[in-house]
């Protein structure tokens, strides 16, 4: 940090705002191949989540690729970068008292390991949303998998550009075959705990 940048002291913390929203606030990572679901899972919990009352915010490429990281491209740097600010990004809101969902490819090991620098371990759950390469090639939402073998794309995430799967994710969600209901059911179960205020 520049050694003229000096914090301010600010009154109001981390700890007010969770008390005042009667729950912790945390990032829910979601890590995982081009169309193996993370969005629809951090969607699907997002609503569940809203429903009892928590205060969330999904980041994904939508709201971040088309807007503060539209300079990025998908080379290892700007990936690096991408996720490098989702995670500072995401950081304010968990000081702002928000349970934030992120779902984002970030293939890289070292990369996610960033984030948990950047957030706090206690504050990072991580999930693989653990889609074989088959599945999310057959399902091609986006059509993006067909362009990537045609040589349309040239780094594409499962084709010709790598994704490091979490060795010991927090919580993994196996989606080839199981409904969308199951793995939010099965991730509401294992956040619980962290949402209740100390
Ligand atoms: S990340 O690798 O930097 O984490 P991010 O999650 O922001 O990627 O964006 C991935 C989304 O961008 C994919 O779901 C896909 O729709 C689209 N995309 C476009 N080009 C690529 C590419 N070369 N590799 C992966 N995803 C791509």
């Amino acid at each position: 940090m520049n050694k003229n940048i000096i914090p301010h002291n600010y009154q109001v913390t981390k700890t007010d705002r969770n008390k005042l929203n009667k729950h912790n606030s945390f990032l829910i990572w979601f890590t995982g191949l081009s169309g193996s679901g993370k969005s629809t899972l951090a969607n699907a919990l997002e609503d569940r989540l809203n429903k009892e009352g928590i205060h969330t915010y999904t980041l994904d490429g939508d709201n971040i690729r088309k807007g503060i990281n539209k300079d990025l491209t998908f080379s290892p740097e700007d990936r690096t970068e991408n996720i490098r600010r989702i995670a500072e990004i995401a950081n304010l809101f968990v000081d702002a008292g928000v349970v934030v969902l992120a779902a984002f490819v970030s293939p890289y090991k070292k990369d996610r390991k960033g984030i948990e620098d950047i957030v706090g371990k206690d504050n990072f759950v991580e999930i693989f949303v653990n889609t074989s390469l088959e599945e999310c090639e057959k399902r091609d939402v986006k059509g993006l998998y067909k362009k990537a073998r045609k040589g349309e794309i040239k780094d594409f995430t499962g084709i010709n550009a790598p994704y490091e799967p979490p060795v010991n994710p927090e919580i993994e969600v196996i989606t080839d075959n199981q409904s969308i209901e199951e793995s939010v059911n099965y991730i509401y179960e294992r956040i619980n705990d962290k949402l209740k205020k100390n």
